[in-house]
């Protein structure tokens, strides 16, 4: 892959960010997505490369903008699957929480799965446990087995899991194996990242998330060599039709590997609201400051880039 084209990307996820942290704390989720989309579409078609949304906001119907099927870019260069998720938390931003990032994967075409939007199963780590994990395994059992792999006691891992109702089990059982719990109020994606990064408090990830959000994981932990395991959680019968429809099985595991099958994979994030992975936009009277990281997969190098950006002049 184009070694430019991984930083034009980080344009794309800068000018997402920028716009929608306008709208954090103002009680208005909608628009703080709208205004991320808009800046993200914008600059994805001003790149040379032939781009396919795979995940996307929705279909067609439902979003008229960055839909999965969608082409973006100028046309002229690789052709390339492409993963959104303009704004990561969005509840987040509308209500000034912490943790939101606007961010893309990409891969060549045919190499991202296309994931129906509903939840999944998910343990995600770093590179010393990426061969202990077990999505079938009980709890205790995978946190023992994490712990060995890290050279740390029990007492000392820490887990990542959404503040949901559906985790009140999952949080028992952890809380009974003598481990810490980092609950969070949104924002997977970050958390799953952070079990590969050697300052994070964060050990593991565990519990149930978006599917879309998965895929979008799964580029990053793939290119840092972490590994996250899947399985879907379909919420109805329509998600269950869906995936009948795509030949998934509930049973199937799906590892980093199958999300994303390429090595040539990439994934950019800017932070919108400081997070475990990366500080939020702060805008200053002359200047916007955003911090974001940049991976590309066939180099596995991983950037992180602070950039000013002058208010008056053209993004
Ligand atoms: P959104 O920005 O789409 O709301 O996603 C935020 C998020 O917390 C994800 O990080 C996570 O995977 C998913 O929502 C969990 O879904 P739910 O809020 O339904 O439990």
């Amino acid at each position: 892959m184009d070694r430019n084209l991984a930083l034009e990307f980080v344009r794309v996820t800068e000018a997402a960010a920028i716009e929608s942290a306008k709208w954090i704390g103002r009680g208005d989720k909608n628009n703080a997505d709208q205004a991320a989309v808009d800046a993200m579409r914008d600059r994805f078609n001003a790149i040379d490369f032939n781009g396919t949304i795979v995940i996307g906001e929705g279909t067609k119907d439902e979003a008229p903008q960055l839909y999965t099927g969608e082409t973006l870019g100028t046309g002229n260069g690789p052709a390339m699957d492409i993963a959104v998720d303009p704004l990561e938390c969005t509840d987040s931003v509308a209500y000034g929480r912490y943790n939101a990032l606007a961010m893309i994967a990409t891969a060549p075409q045919g190499s991202l799965l296309q994931a129906p939007d509903t939840y999944m199963d998910k343990i995600a780590v770093g590179p010393d446990a990426k061969l202990v994990i077990d999505l079938d395994a009980p709890v205790k059992d995978n946190l023992l087995k994490v712990a060995k792999a890290l050279g740390k006691d029990i007492r000392e891992i820490t887990v990542s899991v959404l503040d949901r109702e559906r985790h009140k089990t999952l949080i028992d059982e952890i809380h009974a194996a003598n481990a810490r719990i980092r609950l969070i109020t949104d924002g997977d994606v970050a958390t799953a990242i952070a079990t590969c990064m050697d300052d994070s408090p964060i050990d593991i990830l565990m519990g149930w998330g978006g599917s879309t959000e998965a895929v979008l994981a799964a580029a990053a932990l793939r290119i840092m060599d972490g590994e996250i395991l899947t399985r879907f959680k379909p919420r109805n019968d329509k998600d269950k039709a869906e995936l009948v429809k795509l030949g998934i099985s509930e049973d199937q595991i799906f590892k980093a590997t199958d999300l994303v099958k390429d090595t040539a994979a990439t994934f950019t994030a800017t932070g919108v609201i400081d997070g475990p992975l990366l500080p939020g936009v702060v805008f200053g009277s002359k200047r916007t400051i955003t911090h974001s990281i940049v991976m590309r997969g066939s180099s596995r190098t991983v950037r992180y880039i602070k950039s000013v950006h002058h208010n008056e002049a053209k993004q």
